[in-house]
């Protein structure tokens, strides 16, 4: 049998793309209070007057970027109305940069040509903040909101979460020219606790919180978003509850309960069968469920990458579970053979307990008795290390380890 032709027939989907996350609905439900907030604290832009710093967080899937977008826009729209204003915003994600100086690199270039971009490394950091503070001068608006969504990604070094919001007060943008506001946005609670008290007391005038969705209010999302997506009965009665209790009991996530939605229809489609049914959504969780996973594998940086594979190769050689200090041995060598950093080992036990409070690895306490003390050992949790493997291949940093015969250790 040769190929079969290409039809745009689709007895599922009127439009999967609504389904997607790149998908802008019109309007945002279930979260009435977060956006009043939200632009309450906005406010003063309107009236001339500086922006308050805000630092917005919630888990992931919750809605912080989409309603952000929603109100910039918004804000960008309104401000036509007063002559006397001129906002601009800039917006920039900052996953997989880990520094605040790859951050401010990156804020350079939004105002810069594509001919004019500055390097990612080489200049003092210094000079990278005077070009930025020059470019605000430039732009003569007066207003800049930064949005800094993502901006976790940077970890400890948190300096430009102190001096952007300090741009006036510091006399590096003046005041009376353009009012500088920072929004930062984040998906991890501990980032906020671990934040420098100089970059707390600038950066978090206005906290606002995007708590997880219950299964009724995913149950709305999913209707309004479903009624555009799929054709017209299409949809059993039980798949839209289903799938949002689900995710409610999950994660609280739409993006995830978007995802169980889109996938049953898919498999739906797949198999040829007209309806989607409660069985597809079944069908649908555990593969939803690896995808998220693999997302969250490769977005790991690169140490917890050589913590994983170390595990990994004890894993290969039978030698899991294993004592940190066994996982740290094989670490320092596949380190040391992709050229980098060789953190202590100190370090390498803390991303071992990061690893397990993701539900990647599982710990055992082990008591020697009243002398002999105690000691953890590691073995992978919830994952199968073949997945780990097709992750960690697909890591360009990591390809010289894949070279070797990984149960050489
Ligand atoms: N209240 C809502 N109504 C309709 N769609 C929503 C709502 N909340 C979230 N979504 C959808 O869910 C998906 C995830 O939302 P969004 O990207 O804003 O999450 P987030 O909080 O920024 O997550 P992350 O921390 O992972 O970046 C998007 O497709 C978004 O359109
Ligand atoms: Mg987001």
């Amino acid at each position: 049998m040769g190929l079969e032709p290409f039809t745009a027939e689709d007895p599922v989907f009127v439009d999967e793309d609504v389904l997607r996350d790149s998908h802008k609905p019109e309007d945002l439900i279930e979260r009435d209070r977060e956006l009043a907030e939200y632009q309450a604290a906005l406010k003063p832009v309107i009236k001339g007057a500086r922006p308050r710093n805000i630092f917005l967080y919630g888990q992931t899937g919750v809605g912080k970027t989409v309603a952000t977008q929603m109100i910039m826009d918004r804000l960008r729209q309104d401000q036509e109305n007063y002559d006397d204003l001129d906002v601009h915003v800039i917006h920039v994600v900052c996953k997989n940069l880990n520094s605040s100086y790859q951050v401010a690199v990156k804020l350079v270039n939004e105002f810069r040509g594509p001919n004019n971009k500055i390097p990612t490394t080489g200049y003092p950091p210094d000079t990278v903040y005077e070009f930025l503070w020059e470019h605000l001068k430039e732009i003569d608006a007066t207003h800049a909101i930064f949005v800094l969504d993502e901006v976790d990604a940077i970890g400890n070094d948190d300096d430009i979460l102190y001096e952007l919001p300090r741009a006036n007060d510091n006399g590096n943008v003046p005041v009376d020219e353009t009012k500088v506001g920072v929004i930062g946005i984040s998906n991890k609670f501990t980032f906020r606790d671990n934040l420098s008290a100089r970059v707390k007391d600038s950066l978090c005038d206005e906290e606002i919180h995007f708590p997880p969705y219950d299964a009724n209010q995913l149950r709305n999302i999913l209707y309004q978003r479903a009624e555009k997506a799929f054709v017209d009965d299409t949809l059993s009665d039980d798949v839209i509850p289903l799938a949002a209790a689900m995710a409610g009991q999950e994660s609280g996530s739409a993006r995830q309960a978007l995802k169980l939605l889109f996938k049953a229809g898919d498999l739906a489609r797949g198999a040829g069968d007209e309806e989607v049914t409660e069985e597809h959504v079944r069908q649908a969780e555990p593969k939803v469920k690896e995808s998220q996973v693999r997302n969250e594998l490769e977005s790991l940086p690169t140490q917890s990458h050589l913590t994983l594979y170390a595990l990994l190769a004890l894993d290969r050689q039978d030698d899991l579970p294993a004592k940190s200090s066994d996982v740290f041995e094989v670490y320092e060598v596949a380190a040391n053979r992709i050229d980098a950093d060789v953190k202590t080992d100190r370090t390498i036990r803390d991303r071992l307990s990061q690893l397990k409070l993701k539900g990647f690895l599982d710990v055992e306490e082990h008591n020697e008795g009243p002398k002999g003390g105690s000691y953890y050992l590691y073995e992978f949790g919830d994952i199968r290390p073949d997945m780990v493997q097709e992750v960690l291949q697909d890591v360009d940093r990591l390809d010289e380890l894949f070279q070797k015969d990984i149960t050489s250790y």
